[in-house]
């Protein structure tokens, strides 16, 4: 079929080749060890993961710093920690030495569990959480800086630095972030976080592949995607100042997804009842692509379409709409579905059925695996 021919081409990234154009978007599994290290079932999935021959595979959310935990068990990137990374990178590479693997590093801020230390980035009605001062984000900076330079030094063949979802430096990137220390107000503001990241990386780590994963309408007032502290309806004008600051300060890619799992999760991951709302990820998608023909834009929600997801990301990808083709759920329901596809056997795949057993799972705390195909062994 045509569209999967798509799926199998070939493409190049800051000069890394890239064997196809499926990307394993990041899904947390909350199964770290102690202290956000690397477990044996951590090691164990992203093998699997390798063995499906995905062109690159982003891990899952890695915190900079242990006060910004989302879930009991997850991963923490530290000198102590940096052992269990490289192990991980190690066994990725030794089943595929031709997938790339990169790190996704995170603040969580407001999204940080209780056992943790929730803070966000401006005032407002939640008063769970506390206002970050000045010195603190400056201090979170470094951290992120630190947390690249183990990433090299584990071996990872980029970051990515989370800015969707409401996260930290997603929360950063809104109209309704309004301080005016230097970390709001306008565009230069609300991405400083995200370009030092990128300048610093750039000149240190030349090597990596670089980028960020930001939501381009979160679906809330003065969120991301709107453009003004009182607006909710979509304006992707403001969020596009953004992308274009952080590909000046060298972001190579952009990873565009949508809305806030914590608040509107029928945008971020369509649903059986909502799978209309695939179609604005694709719009999202192709915006992106059409004001930055130089940056690659990986799309997000393609589990949506379940059988159909390949087929629509075939499509887009013929239509030059988007570059890479993002699975969500659907590389934890089949993690060789590149593979199967890319041998024709396509009929053979674990297709996700949008049961939102994942989720349930992780919103409990639970160790994640997909609840209708999994072994007993991951559960
Ligand atoms: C269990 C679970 C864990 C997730 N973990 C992450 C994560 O670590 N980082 C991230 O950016 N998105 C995460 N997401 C969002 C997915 O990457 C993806 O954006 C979403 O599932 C929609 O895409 P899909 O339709 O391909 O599944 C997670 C989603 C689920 C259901």
């Amino acid at each position: 079929m045509d569209n999967y021919n798509e799926l199998k081409k070939n493409y190049t990234i800051h000069g890394r080749a890239v064997s196809n154009r499926f990307f394993a978007q990041a899904m947390e599994i909350n199964r770290a060890g102690d202290g956000g290290s690397v477990s044996d079932a951590i090691v164990e999935r992203y093998r699997q993961l390798a063995r499906g021959s995905w062109g690159i595979v982003s891990l899952e959310a890695v915190s900079v710093t242990p006060e910004s935990l989302a879930r009991p068990n997850g991963l923490m990137i530290d000198e102590k920690n940096l052992d269990g990374f490289k192990r991980l990178v190690d066994a990725f590479h030794k089943e595929n030495e031709s997938s790339l693997l990169i790190f996704q590093l995170t603040h969580s801020g407001r999204q940080s569990g209780s056992f943790s230390r929730r803070v966000k980035m401006y005032e407002d009605e939640d008063d769970s959480c506390q206002v970050l001062t000045t010195d603190e984000l400056s201090r979170i900076t470094d951290e992120f800086h630190h947390a690249v330079r183990l990433a090299a030094m584990a071996g990872a063949d980029g970051v990515d630095i989370k800015a969707c979802h409401g996260y930290l430096l997603g929360e950063m990137l809104r109209p309704a972030n309004t301080r005016e220390d230097g970390y709001g107000n306008d565009a230069m503001g609300r991405t400083r976080i995200l370009r030092e990241i990128f300048q610093k990386a750039s000149r240190d780590f030349p090597q990596l592949i670089l980028g960020s994963r930001i939501s381009l309408y979160e679906g809330i007032r003065g969120g991301c995607g709107t453009d003004g502290v009182d607006e909710l309806i979509e304006n992707t004008d403001d969020i596009m100042d953004s992308i274009a600051l952080c590909k000046e300060a060298g972001a190579h890619y952009i990873n565009v997804s949508a809305g806030i799992p914590a608040v509107t999760p029928h945008v971020t991951r369509p649903v059986k009842s909502n799978s209309f709302f695939l179609n604005y990820h694709f719009r999202y998608q192709k915006l992106v692509k059409e004001q930055f023909p130089g940056l690659t834009v990986i799309g997000s929600a393609y589990s949506s379409a379940r059988e159909e997801g390949p087929m629509l990301a075939g499509e887009n990808l013929g239509k030059n709409y988007v570059d890479l083709v993002g699975f969500g759920r659907q590389n934890l329901a089949d993690p060789l579905t590149p593979r199967k596809i890319m041998d024709g056997n396509a009929d053979q795949v674990n297709y996700c059925t949008l049961c939102g057993g994942c989720s349930r799972l992780l919103k409990k705390h639970d160790p994640v695996h997909c609840i209708v195909y999994d072994n007993e062994d991951k559960k």
